[in-house]
């Protein structure tokens, strides 16, 4: 189990963190520029460009940053360490964030308000937007990468990680709920 969870983790970080970077940068003008649609916002005042952008770049900027460090990780554990390609750098992150502004399209036609949580939606929103786009743009790496083991072990841990950041970001004060 040791295994597919290094990979799990490893992989899935450029998927993860541009959530979190959303948070961070997150601001000024929406996606959907206050659009209603049948009595409710397209998207919502929480799904910026900026948000958005800078999400991405900086999962980007991680997908680089940890190819640069491969071969530190694979002293430690092995060539199982997967390397990012062009393709998987671009798509990991941008399918994050697309997965997570889908979810908030989903959440605004079920009548929910912007910020309500919606179990396991909001949790598994990015990784079901990153594994698709990853999957569909390049292919051969995702195959390769993602087996089932790894997908089952993703699966387990995301929400599990999901749950601790947002309690740890509680803690600290930087969130005014717990998830
Ligand atoms: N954010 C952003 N752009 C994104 C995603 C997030 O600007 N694409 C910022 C917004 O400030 C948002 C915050 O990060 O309020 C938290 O993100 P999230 O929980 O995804 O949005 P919610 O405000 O909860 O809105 P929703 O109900 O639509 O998920
Ligand atoms: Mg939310």
């Amino acid at each position: 189990m040791f295994e597919p969870l290094v990979v799990a983790v490893w992989a899935m970080l450029p998927a993860y963190v541009p959530n979190n970077a959303a948070v961070v940068l997150g601001g000024g003008r929406p996606i959907d520029g206050g659009r209603v649609w049948n009595g409710a916002r397209l998207l919502g005042a929480g799904k910026t460009w900026r948000g958005t952008v800078g999400g991405i770049l900086v999962g980007m900027l991680l997908a680089v940053g940890l190819n640069a460090a491969r071969p530190v990780a694979v002293g430690a554990f092995g060539e199982i360490v997967p390397a990012f390609s062009a393709t998987a750098v671009v798509a990991l992150p941008t399918g994050a964030m697309a997965g997570d502004v889908a979810a908030s399209f989903l959440k605004r036609r079920a009548g929910h308000n912007r910020g309500e949580s919606v179990p396991v939606l909001d949790q598994l929103d990015f990784v079901v937007g990153a594994l698709a786009l990853v999957a569909v743009a390049a292919p051969s790496w995702f195959l390769a990468t993602f087996t089932p083991v790894v997908i089952a072990v993703v699966v387990v841990i995301t929400p599990l990680l999901h749950v601790g950041t947002n309690a740890a970001a509680y803690g600290l004060g930087l969130k005014s709920e717990p998830w």
